[in-house]
């Protein structure tokens, strides 16, 4: 699997944040942005569900750590694939409507059933570590200025598609994916 996972690494998409459950923020206190549909439907085949990591930025703004969620939520039991993202940062409103860019880069574990809604919130708050810290490796803080954050997008079509900028996957230069 992890030969899986390094084929599809980095992975680059954008797309305007689409209303998800709402259970991000008032059930867990853990926003999370939703992908729209035809992100979820973009992503390469082989790429496994599960728990990713990377940088995320709203619009134009700063760039910042982001954990990511792929699948369908086992706890809940959705019956849509989905791509929930958690940008680590306070934000003082939800950005709907605004457009999401994120790099993955690493990954975490797999998507799981829990037996209550605080396992899974110690689950959450546990990748958010490791994420911060895989993120400080030189390997992956090169990627928040990437020009794919930097450059101004003036072509709708780029929008909601994915983009490779033909680096190597920073698990090649020393990352313990
Ligand atoms: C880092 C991260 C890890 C997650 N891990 C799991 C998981 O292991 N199992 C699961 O059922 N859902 C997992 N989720 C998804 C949450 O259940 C989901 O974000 C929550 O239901 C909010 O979704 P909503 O905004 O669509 O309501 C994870 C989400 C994030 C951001």
């Amino acid at each position: 699997m992890l030969e899986k996972i390094l084929a599809c690494l980095p992975y680059y998409c954008r797309g305007t944040v689409v209303k998800g459950f709402g259970r991000g923020s008032k059930e867990l206190g853990i926003p999370t942005a939703n992908f729209p549909e035809v992100v979820v439907e973009n992503l390469p085949r082989d790429l496994p569900t599960g728990i990713y990591y990377g940088w995320a930025q709203v619009d134009k703004e700063e760039v910042h750590k982001m954990v990511m969620s792929v699948g369908w939520n086992p706890y809940y039991h959705n019956e849509k694939k989905s791509m929930e993202t958690h940008v680590i940062h306070h934000f003082p409103s939800d950005f709907y409507g605004q457009q999401l860019s994120v790099v993955m880069l690493g990954y975490i574990r797999g998507e799981e059933n829990f037996s209550s809604l605080d396992a899974l919130i110690e689950a959450i708050n546990n990748d958010i570590s490791i994420a911060k810290l895989e993120l400080e490796k030189e390997s992956m803080l090169r990627y928040k200025s990437d020009r794919y954050f930097t450059k101004v997008t003036d072509s709708i079509q780029e929008i909601d598609k994915p983009w490779s900028n033909g680096t190597d996957h920073p698990a090649s230069q020393g990352s313990n994916l």
